[in-house]
């Protein structure tokens, strides 16, 4: 095992087979070997900094169906809200008080918000704080507005593939297309974009042969963020009963995620986070390096019900980057207030 953590290391790639035994057969100290391999490398590119997201969940509307999501357009006891333009610039401002320099717009896939609309809040937020980064999160969109989106100011775009095993995708997205989903990534790659894919771990029926899909598939695309988080049941989804996916396997793919993608921008995500009380912390000491705390106002955060149990909907924005500062900074990290860009970006115009 050991070998194979060097040589992933090193080469920063290993085959299907090789990936698949790692991780069928890591014992915890082959585990506790690859978290340091794992740290020494995000340490090389980024050093010892974590670098902070403001998360502005926009809208929970969503046409989809994704049948893990709490929001999916299938249930009819989620409570629906959007938040208008103004809300949205208040959110920023509150955020850019406090030092936040990228500001998440993140949605459900939601028809009110036109074309013409996000371009328009794009437009006035890059006006208002033109230092600021902002990333798109709002879900499968076509070529042209994906690139009416980067023309008019946004920098990145979050999309994750979610799985990468094309039967394991089309049996958690009815009426959804797997080939349509990863067009969208390397779309969103050529126009120029800073790209973020990413996974959930744990998932229902999910095998450490589909993980490996994962991985191969991440190597391959080459994006600049990668998000992962643990599949956690919703209780109003027909996945109530299925068990959660852990901490550790997490941790475990943050790690090998570092090693096959070095520069990469890496979240502990909130779902890790609401598995276990640290797991954030957990998920920086494998080799992750950003942290996405709540912007949302707090009257709204309850209803971004993706997952059971989501942590930070009770605390103002402030308070949630006293509370990630603190775990940030006892976990031997320093907080950076920079736009945090994935070092080998630039906008190409
Ligand atoms: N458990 C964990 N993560 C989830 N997501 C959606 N539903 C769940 C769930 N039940 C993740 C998806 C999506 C991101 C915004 O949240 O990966 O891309
Ligand atoms: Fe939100 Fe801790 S980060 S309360």
């Amino acid at each position: 095992m050991k070998r194979l953590i060097d040589k992933l290391h090193i080469e920063s790639n290993l085959s299907k087979n090789e990936l698949l035994n790692l991780l069928n057969n890591m014992t915890s100290k082959d585990i506790i070997y690859l978290k340091e391999k794992a740290n020494m490398v995000r340490n090389k590119h980024y050093q010892n900094k974590v670098f902070l997201r403001g998360l502005i969940e926009f809208t929970n509307h969503c046409k989809s169906h994704c049948i893990y999501c709490g929001i999916n357009a299938k249930n009819s006891l989620a409570h629906r809200y959007r938040l208008s333009k103004e809300d949205i610039l208040n959110c920023c401002n509150t955020g850019y008080k406090l030092g936040y320099r990228t500001f998440v717009l993140q949605g459900g896939e939601d028809p009110y918000f036109t074309d013409d609309k996000m371009v328009d809040i794009i437009e006035t937020i890059k006006t208002q704080y033109p230092h600021c980064a902002i990333t798109l999160s709002i879900g499968e969109k076509s070529y042209q507005s994906y690139k009416r989106f980067y023309d008019s100011g946004a920098d990145r775009y979050l999309l994750r593939h979610e799985t990468a095993s094309k039967s394991l995708y089309e049996s958690l997205h009815p009426n959804m297309s797997f080939e349509n989903r990863i067009r969208c990534l390397y779309d969103l790659k050529s126009i120029g974009y800073q790209v973020g894919a990413g996974f959930m771990v744990g998932l229902p029926n999910q095998t450490n042969e589909d993980l490996v899909q994962d991985l191969l598939f991440l190597k391959k695309l080459g994006p600049h963020m990668v998000g992962i988080g643990p599949f956690i049941p919703h209780e109003d989804t027909i996945l109530r009963n299925c068990s959660s996916g852990t901490v550790d396997k997490t941790a475990i793919l943050l790690a090998m995620i570092r090693l096959i993608l070095p520069d990469v921008l890496l979240p502990a995500t909130t779902a890790l986070g609401t598995l276990h009380p640290t797991g954030r912390e957990k998920g920086l000491k494998s080799g992750a390096n950003v942290v996405m705390p709540n912007l949302s106002p707090t009257n709204v955060r309850e209803k971004y019900s993706l997952y059971n149990g989501k942590i930070c909907t009770g605390e103002e924005a402030a308070e949630c980057m006293n509370c990630i500062k603190g775990r940030i900074e006892s976990s031997g990290f320093i907080l950076d207030f920079s736009r945090g860009d994935n070092i080998n970006w630039k906008r190409k115009y």
